[in-house]
This record gives structure tokens, sequence and C-alpha cells, in this order.
């Protein structure tokens, strides 16, 4: 089962993919958590450039991203799901189409196309978007700023509202948790019953 935690920044969807990682592994699934970008060596060098490297163009940086996703997807993820693994990624191609192709304002181009040729369509069985307010998310990042989280709470709006039209989309794999208001407790509790259901109805 590939597994994907979506969000806006400081949304507390790391928190959440971390603590079901090791509830899965307590029950003794054999599970990989990673991460974009950042899961490979080349996904760290990414991270570093586009996050705190120097100003580059917005085309720039979505291939930059999508070249993440090709090597995460070729040398870590499918191998893992082959080998029976349960792939838990903090972020995937939904974060690509929600900050670059909506955020940079792409829309005279098929973004989501390049992006699955991108992931050779390796697609989440099931995708968390963790959703809360932008204002809060702004609040959160208060003096922890790299370059996309500078770029304001208008940003975050419209990612949100991107994450939004992909659910209505993909409303065989997204699931939508209100996480405003609710504890970490709480939000994992609800994330775990979900997954652990859909591990059952798959055996
Ligand atoms: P993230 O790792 O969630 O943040 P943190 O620094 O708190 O660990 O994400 C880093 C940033 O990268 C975030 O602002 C979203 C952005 N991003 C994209 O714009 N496109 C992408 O495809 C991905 C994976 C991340």
């Amino acid at each position: 089962m590939f597994i994907t935690f979506e969000g806006i920044d400081a949304s507390g969807k790391s928190t959440q993919a971390t603590l079901l990682a090791k509830e899965l592994e307590e029950r003794e699934f054999d599970v990989l958590l990673t991460k974009e970008p950042g899961g490979t060596e080349l996904g760290k060098t990414v991270r570093n450039l586009v996050l705190h490297g120097e100003k580059i163009s917005p085309r720039t940086e979505a291939l930059l991203f999508l070249a993440d996703k090709a090597e995460h997807v070729d040398s870590l993820i499918l191998p893992a799901l082959k080998e029976g693994k349960i792939v838990i990624s903090d972020r995937y191609l939904d974060s690509s189409i929600a900050y670059q192709a909506a955020g940079r304002h792409f829309v005279d181009f098929d973004y989501e196309s390049l992006g699955n040729w991108a992931i050779d369509n390796v697609q989440p069985d099931v995708t968390f978007f963790i959703d809360i307010d932008p204002s809060v998310s702004f609040a959160r990042m208060l003096g922890k700023h790299d370059k996309l989280e500078n770029e304001g709470v208008g940003f975050q709006r419209i990612a949100r509202y991107a994450y939004l039209e992909i659910a209505k989309k993909h409303r065989n794999r997204f699931i939508i948790i209100d996480a405003n208001g609710k504890s970490v407790d709480e939000l994992h509790a609800e994330i775990s019953e979900i997954t652990l259901k859909k591990l059952g109805d798959r055996k």
C-alpha cells in the first residue's frame, strides 16, 4: 500500500506521517517512511537548491521538484512497494500540483501529465490531506521561513484551494482530515483507524 500525506506548510502532516509509520511498525508491518523533497541524495540537493539556494525561475523550480520525484519513485518507492512494504511519503505529486501548477500559475499547460510521467504513473492508494486554515499555518511558521514559506499566506491559500480541487478529481484516494482545533493524538487516532480498516479490507 502506498500512502501519501499532503497539506499546506505547518499543517502537521510530517508529525502524522511519522506517527502512522510508528504505529504500523509496532503492528509488525514492514514500512518505508520517506519524504519529498529529500528522500534520496538527489532529493536533498534539490531541497537545498529550491528551498534555500539563490532565486530560480518558476519553471526551473517546477522541473527540479519533478526530477526529485522521478528519482524518488525509481530508486526508493517502487522497489519498496515491490518488496511488499507499506510506503508512506510525506508529500508527493499533489504537492507539485498545488504549489507549482496552482501556486506559480501554470494554467496554460498540462503540468499534471508531465508529473504523471515523472512518477512513472505510480499513484498513491490513499492520500491524507491534513487541512488547516492558512492563517493558522502562517502563524505557526513565523520565524522559520524557507523560500516557499516566505511566499506568504496568499500562496498557502492558493495551495489549499488547489488541494481541494484535487480532492474532487481523485475522490477514490483523497481523504480530507479536518485538523482545525484537533490535537495530534485525535488526528492520529482518526488516520490510523482509516488506514487499518483499508489494510484489513485488502487482506
Ligand atoms: P516540507 O518538507 O513539507 O516542509 P518542511 O521544511 O517543514 O519539512 O516541504 C518543503 C516545501 O517544499 C514546502 O513549502 C512545499 C514545497 N514543495 C513544493 O513546492 N513542491 C513539491 O513538489 C514538494 C514535494 C514540496
